[in-house]
C-alpha cells in the first residue's frame, strides 16, 4: 500500500539514495521470468523520480548494476544492459522537461557495451544545463571499488601522504559533487547495504520497507522522507 504522508517540505533531506530491489521476487510470485520484474520496475522509477523533483528534493541516486551482478547468469546481465540502454533512450526526454539533470557513477569498463556507454552520455550531456533535481544512476557501481579508483587517482596525481585528507580523496570520487547521503531507502524487505555508496552513506539514515521495488511509488518516498524527518540525527554529538 502507498500510504502518503506528507513531508515537511522546510526539512527535506538533501541527498536520498535507493536501493531497487524485490524485481525478481515480484516477477517470480506472479509466475512470470525474472526479467519481468525489471521491466515492471521503470514504472516505479518514473514515478519515484518525478516525485522527487516535485517536492523539490535535490539529489536522489538509484542503484541500477552492481559490481558484483555480473555474478548473475548472462541472460540476465545482458537484459539488464540493454533495458537501461532501452529506458534512457525512451525517457530521457522526458526528465529533461522537468528540468531534471542526469548523472552516473560507476566504472565504465569494457563489459559495458558501447551502446550503453553512449545513451549514458548522450541522457547526461542533455540534461546537463538543467537546474532541478539531481538524479544518478549508480550503474556499474561498487562503493569499495569507487573508492579504490579514488586512492589509484590520489597515487596517479603524486598527492603525498601528508597531503591525503578527507577532502583530497573526494575531489577524486566518481562525482565530486554528490553530496553525503542522507536518507537511504532499500525496498524489498532485505536489510543490508550491498557495497551501495559506502563512502556517502557514513552517516545516513537507514529506511528498510518490505514493498518489492515495482511496486514503489512516490507515496512510499514520501513515507520515507517522512521517517527519516522523526529520527534524531547526532552525528557522534549530543543533540541538547
Ligand atoms: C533489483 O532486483 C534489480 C537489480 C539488482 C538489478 P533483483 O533482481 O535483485 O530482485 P530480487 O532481489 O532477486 O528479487
Ligand atoms: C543491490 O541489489 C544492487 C542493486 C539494486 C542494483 P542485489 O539484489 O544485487 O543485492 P544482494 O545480492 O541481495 O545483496
Ligand atoms: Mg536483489
Amino acid at each position: 500500500m502507498n500510504r502518503r504522508l506528507d513531508p515537511d517540505p522546510r526539512r527535506l533531506p538533501r541527498h536520498v539514495a535507493c536501493v531497487m530491489d524485490g524485481n525478481g521476487r515480484w516477477a517470480q510470485s506472479r509466475g512470470l521470468a525474472r526479467t519481468e520484474g525489471h521491466t515492471a520496475g521503470e514504472d516505479a522509477l518514473i514515478d519515484t523520480v518525478e516525485g522527487a523533483a516535485d517536492i523539490g528534493l535535490e539529489w536522489l541516486t538509484v542503484y541500477a548494476f552492481s559490481t558484483e551482478n555480473w555474478r548473475r547468469p548472462p541472460s540476465e546481465v545482458r537484459f539488464l544492459m540493454g533495458f537501461n540502454e532501452s529506458l534512457l533512450e525512451r525517457r530521457s526526454r522526458e526528465l529533461h522537461e522537468k528540468n531534471v539533470r542526469i548523472r552516473f557513477v560507476g566504472r565504465r569498463d569494457s563489459r559495458v557495451p558501447r551502446r550503453t556507454q553512449a545513451r549514458i552520455d548522450e541522457a547526461i550531456e542533455l540534461t546537463g544545463n538543467n537546474t532541478g533535481l539531481t538524479f544518478t544512476v549508480a550503474f556499474n557501481y561498487g562503493g569499495r571499488a569507487e573508492i579504490v579508483d579514488a586512492a589509484a587517482a590520489l597515487i596517479r596525481d603524486g598527492v603525498s601522504a601528508a597531503d591525503v585528507d578527507e577532502a583530497a580523496l573526494v575531489r577524486r570520487l566518481y562525482d565530486p559533487e554528490m553530496p553525503d547521503v542522507d536518507l537511504v531507502i532499500r525496498t524489498s524487505g532485505e536489510h543490508r547495504v550491498s557495497n551501495f555508496l559506502l563512502w556517502h552513506m557514513a552517516y545516513s539514515e537507514l529506511v528498510f520497507t518490505d514493498t518489492l521495488w515495482p511496486d514503489f511509488r512516490r507515496g512510499d518516498l514520501y513515507n520515507a522522507i517522512c521517517t527519516y524527518q522523526a529520527r534524531d540525527r547526532r552525528f557522534g554529538g549530543l543533540n541538547c
